[in-house]
């Protein structure tokens, strides 16, 4: 479940670049999902202010909620991954 979760949000810097919108909305995201700090209701706000399309709201809160059950540990690991992958040469950056 966690390996899941961890390849879905790996996936979406590669959707937002291959979309060429703005990414600094993905640093924003990953800022605030691997806050504890950050309630459930609070990302949905965020998200819901990038969001340009649909989404299921339940199913993004729940995601949440998994970052939220996670060790801090976990959490800057995570972090660590994604700067990995956004400052891979893989993932050209337009701004
Ligand atoms: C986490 O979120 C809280 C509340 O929004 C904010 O005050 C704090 O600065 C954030 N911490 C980090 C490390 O971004």
């Amino acid at each position: 479940m966690k390996l899941v979760l961890v390849f879905l949000l790996a996936a979406i810097p590669i959707c937002c670049y291959a979309s060429s919108s703005n990414c600094r909305a993905m640093d924003d995201v990953v800022a605030q999902i691997t806050n504890s700090s950050v309630s459930v209701a609070e990302f949905q706000r965020v998200i819901k202010s990038y969001a340009p399309l649909p989404y299921d709201k339940k199913a993004l809160g729940e995601v949440k909620q998994c970052f939220l059950d996670q060790s801090e540990e976990t959490l800057a690991n995570y972090r660590v991954m994604m700067n990995a992958i956004y400052d891979s040469e893989d993932c050209p950056q337009t701004s």
